[in-house]
């Protein structure tokens, strides 16, 4: 049983995240509706409501996980990186694969950077150090370290305008 934070229980560790290795500093702040599969997820991490974590994802260090966002199996999140609300990271480019599915490139998400609410990962997507996806795109393409991307698909509009310290604090609650 690892030995996470929870907030907001109801039915604590009821579910168990069998399987998962997570830092004792982290936030799960409603661990009834989060599902969590064999994940290894670092310290100071905040993990909100109906958040998925699929099969060997890891995350690191003070990563912010919006409510309702999806991380498959296939994903690696660096540290200080925020995840805003309702994210989908795709792992199955030509869906449904089924028992056909083979694990392709990762989709890396390199430290410090913040993808916006909404956004769609494609597979084996990398998102550069410090860049910023904008709500709602659709990230077909790597992102360059602190570029900032727009639409569907994802452009890149020009350099990262500032967040100062957002990806350093844990938040009280999400
Ligand atoms: C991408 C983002 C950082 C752009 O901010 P900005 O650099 O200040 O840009 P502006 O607001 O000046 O907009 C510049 C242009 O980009 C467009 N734009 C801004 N955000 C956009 C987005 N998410 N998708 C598509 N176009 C966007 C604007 O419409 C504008 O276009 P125009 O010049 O044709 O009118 C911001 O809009 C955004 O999406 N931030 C993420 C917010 C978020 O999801 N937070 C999560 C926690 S709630």
């Amino acid at each position: 049983m690892s030995k996470v934070q929870v907030q907001h229980v109801s039915r604590p560790h009821r579910f168990g995240f069998k399987g998962c290795d997570i830092a004792e500093s982290t936030m799960i702040w409603h661990p009834d509706n989060v599902n969590l599969y064999g994940c290894t997820i670092g310290g100071d991490c905040s993990i909100a409501f109906g958040v998925e974590i699929g099969r060997g994802v890891v995350i690191g260090d003070r990563v912010r996980i919006g409510s309702q966002a999806f991380i498959p199996q296939g994903v690696i999140v660096e540290d200080d990186v925020f995840i805003g609300p309702g994210v989908t990271f795709c792992n199955d480019k030509y869906p449904p694969s089924g028992e056909t599915w083979k694990e392709g490139p990762s989709t890396v998400v390199k430290r410090g950077a913040a993808i916006g609410a909404r956004a769609v990962i494609l597979p084996g997507i990398t998102i550069g150090q410090g860049a910023l996806v904008g709500a709602g795109a659709v990230v077909t393409r790597d992102v360059p370290a602190g570029m900032q991307v727009v639409g569907n698909p994802a452009r890149v509009q020009g350099p990262k305008k500032t967040f100062a310290g957002l990806y350093n604090d844990v938040p009280e609650e999400m």
